[in-house]
């Protein structure tokens, strides 16, 4: 349509929604895709909300949030370690994605590189283009755990490149990157002089024991790294549309400025609740141990079906299985395991081109329905061995 702008035209489904929106004309379907907590929000976040209204907390905020929730991320949330002043160098926005976009829209220009993980979150790269930037993939390997090594990193930086996006644990793979890996990476980072952007939206799903520390911690890192959270997955809040990002004060501020002209702010009882919501960090231990108990279902039944190799994920609620044994292409897979057995699961390959051969099950189903959804795909498997 001629009103309509280029980059605007250019905007395409993604493959997750796409998926939904054939699954959505069945019936009987179980959904193995959605990144999102099946629970409700904790029956205290959901009080607290109720109370904001109460309250009439129903105006609009500061542009850079409320300052109550500021502070309360700079001293209780997971950035609490690095030491942040919540008048300046926190900004509160519509979900994380609302904090990439904002961020996107400060920092990109003229084709600016952006090192992005392949297979990585496809938001990503249709953020960064549309900010004018330039995504570079950096690919992985299924044997390294589909993380990025730091030397394949160094190896893609040219004169243009102006960020690294990270994300642990990360979505689509579950992998959660060490505390080693992170040095490396921001040896990278301060020898070429990028910016990193870490994206820690599934850091407290976390099993096994393992630890996800933010790379803003790294001595020579804070001044250089943008951290992007978000309550949508920690507290099962995604609907609320409430996120951050912490960082040097001088892109917080155009950061805020940006958000004054375009959303004005983020919602303000949403604000409120997840303000309250910090106090109450056992609740996302307890959607953890939930995500934990699923994760060891899924495991167990995948590890019974011949041909399908699950990955053992820390973090996060996602399991990136290897489907490479049927010959299948990954969308051909997901596509026949929805027609034959009414599960959705994502082709890997939507996620960049590392991802062909493997499949994305998320594990935010209940427990029945998870075990439901396991007996179809190894009847489907079954099928496709015949
Ligand atoms: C890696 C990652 N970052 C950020 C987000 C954004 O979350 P939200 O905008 O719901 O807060 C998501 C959502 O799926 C995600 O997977």
């Amino acid at each position: 349509m001629k009103w309509i702008n280029k980059k605007a035209e250019g905007l395409t489904q993604g493959a997750i929604r796409a998926m939904f929106d054939r699954a959505n004309k069945m019936t009987g379907v179980i959904s193995m895709g959605i990144g999102e907590p099946d629970m409700p929000t904790p029956e205290f976040v959901r009080d607290a909300g109720k109370e904001a209204f109460d309250k009439e907390q129903t105006h609009y905020t500061p542009n850079a949030g409320t300052m109550m929730l500021r502070k309360a991320i700079a001293e209780k949330s997971t950035v609490k370690n690095v030491g942040y002043d919540p008048e300046t160098e926190i900004i509160i926005t519509n979900g994380g994605m609302g904090a990439l976009s904002l961020l996107f829209l400060v920092i990109l220009q003229d084709g600016d590189e952006v090192l992005i993980q392949d297979p990585q979150w496809l938001n990503y790269v249709a953020q960064v283009e549309y900010c004018d930037g330039k995504a570079v993939r950096v690919p992985t390997k299924p044997e390294d755990n589909f993380e990025m090594q730091p030397e394949v990193i160094e190896s893609l930086i040219t004169d243009k490149t102006k960020v690294l996006m990270i994300n642990s644990p990360n979505n689509p793979t579950g992998a959660v990157m060490s505390k080693e890996t992170l040095e490396k990476i921001a040896e990278v980072a301060i020898k070429h002089d990028i910016l990193v952007i870490s994206d820690e939206a599934y850091n407290t799903l976390l099993y096994d024991g393992a630890t996800a520390p933010t790379i803003a911690e790294l001595p020579g890192m804070k001044e250089r790294t943008l951290v992007v959270n978000t309550f949508s997955k920690s507290y099962a809040m995604c609907g609320w549309r409430i996120g951050y990002v912490a960082g040097p004060a001088e892109i917080i501020d155009r950061m805020t400025k940006c958000q004054e002209n375009f959303n004005a702010c983020a919602n303000a009882p949403g604000q409120y609740a997840a303000a309250k919501a910090l106090d109450r960090p056992e609740l996302c231990q307890e959607l953890c141990d939930t995500f934990a108990r699923r994760r060891a279902m899924l495991e167990e039944g995948l590890a019974k079906i011949d041909g399908i190799e699950s990955n053992h994920p820390t973090g996060a609620f996602y399991i990136f299985a290897d489907i490479r044994s049927f010959g299948l292409s990954s969308v051909d897979f997901c596509n026949r395991l929805l027609d034959e057995q009414k599960v959705v699961c994502i082709p890997g390959s939507a996620f960049g081109e590392c991802g062909e051969g493997f499949i994305r099950m998320a594990y935010t189903c209940s427990d029945e329905n998870l075990k439901e959804a396991i007996e179809r795909i190894a009847k489907f498997c079954d099928g496709l061995r015949k």
